[in-house]
């Protein structure tokens, strides 16, 4: 399968030979009566360096469509998929997500854990998990709220979007930008995995500074799909999440019928095993914003709207420094997931296909056990293999759903992992008083 280099590079790509205009966005007369249509993923006045915007040339416009009606297949999982709960300060950590027992796809396995923001104000971002057995079948999706981050912990995916198929696998993650039609199949008999969707600003590469040119995620290692379409002309449900719901209308033809599209607006994929882990040679443990993949800015220089951060296999060689995550308090609040392997702070709890998540200001960090073998070890380098763990934060704190907070998913003793600590023994005062 051929892809397309660059992460916001302007790209073109055509699957019939003759079907991209040349020179013109929207001549009198598209070849083949193909129609053009510009998706915009930035305001049309955005500043050059930010301005998104991509032309597709369809089979037929996308407008032809009937009204959307609220979607009334919602899931096993997914009923109260979008519905807010109340803040809460405390620490949660979820089991894994278990496969579901009744037929879903991709659709219709999807739960939400937490969001921030206001979708509305394009802000904040909703955390989303899929657990499907099946593949989407005649209906196709897509998000008016934002671009998706689609985080596979189980199971490879076929991702047949307008603008061409990709294929993933655990390790490995899509992005798919808003409003961009999409359909999810399973390669594997069950699939699972995390979905981030972004409100804000659209993700970026993050500046490297003093890092130089190179390293962290590299530009050249997305791939946008080349432009494939399905000329299928039998009924298909298209589904689309706008403010916060599901809707759902009947169309009468396959919407995946773009033959040629042009501009910086794609999909992408991304493998996980080729970000350049960048660490400390000397002593100290960096914050693990240099593990940054992707950054979505707000309006505060450096303050992420969000943030998706990988903890990757990586030599560890630091001198005189406790190795593990250490204790903190952020103000950025934090939502973990695992795709596979352990975690370095934690020595059990935290599962492949679970989650935690640990919000403004609260106290966290290397369990007890965690914590008592790192202050123990030898120092000689040692590799963590066989892990990836990974990050959204946020500045703003997520609330809980509904779902999440009363699912029985809900560790109701994860304080525990940071109870027993020994008091630090200072020494004897003096007695001079
Ligand atoms: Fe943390």
């Amino acid at each position: 399968m051929d892809y397309l280099s660059g992460f916001g590079n302007h790209h073109a790509t055509e699957a019939v030979a003759g079907a991209l205009p040349v020179g013109r966005n929207s001549p009198q007369r598209v070849p083949y009566g193909l129609y053009a249509e510009q998706l915009s993923a930035t305001a049309f006045t955005a500043p050059r360096q930010e301005n998104r915007r991509s032309w597709l040339y369809r089979m037929r416009p996308s407008a032809m469509h009937p009204p959307f009606m609220p979607y009334a297949g919602q899931a096993p999982l997914g009923r109260p998929a979008f519905e807010a709960g109340a803040p809460t300060p405390n620490r949660l950590r979820w089991n894994s997500l278990p496969l579901p027992l009744e037929a879903a796809d991709f659709i219709d396995g999807l739960v939400t854990y937490a969001s921030n923001g206001d979708f509305a104000a394009g802000v904040g971002c909703s955390l989303h998990l899929y657990a499907a057995n099946r593949s989407m079948v005649d209906r196709a999706f897509f998000s008016a709220d934002g671009e998706w981050l689609i985080v596979p912990q189980q199971g490879r995916l076929r991702i047949v979007t307008e603008m061409g198929v990709m294929l993933i696998a655990p390790l490995q993650i899509a992005l798919i930008p808003r409003g961009v039609r999409f359909r999810v199949e399973l390669l594997d008999d069950v699939a699972r995995g995390y979905a981030c969707e972004n409100h804000g600003a659209l993700f970026r590469l993050p500046d490297l500074g003093p890092i130089g040119s190179n390293g962290l995620a590299n530009v050249r290692d997305f791939e946008a799909p080349v432009a494939a379409y399905e000329d299928v002309d039998r009924p298909c449900e298209l589904v689309q999440k706008y403010q916060g719901r599901l809707w759902s209308t009947m169309l009468d033809h396959s919407p995946l019928d773009v033959v040629a599209w042009h501009g910086n607006v794609a999909p992408y994929l991304y493998d996980l095993s080729r970000f350049n882990v960048i660490g400390t040679v000397s002593y100290d443990h960096p914050d693990p914003s240099i593990f940054t993949v992707l950054t979505s800015p707000s309006d505060t220089a450096g303050t992420a709207n969000l943030d998706f951060v990988i903890f990757p296999p990586r030599w560890m060689v630091a001198e005189d420094t406790f190795r593990p995550p250490w204790f903190h308090r952020n103000i950025m609040s934090e939502f973990m997931g695992l795709i596979t392997g352990d975690y370095d702070a934690k020595a059990g709890g935290f599962a492949p296909g679970g989650a935690s998540l640990h919000n403004m200001m609260s106290a966290h960090g290397p369990d007890v056990a965690s914590h008592d073998r790192a202050v123990a070890a030898t120092l000689t380098p040692h590799k963590i293999e066989d892990t990836m763990a990974f990050m959204f934060e946020s500045r703003l704190p997520f609330t809980p759903t509904g779902w999440a907070m009363e699912t029985p998913l809900l560790q109701g003793d994860y304080d525990a992992c940071w109870t027993g600590f020994a008091k630090a023994q200072l020494p004897t005062q003096g007695s001079d008083a």
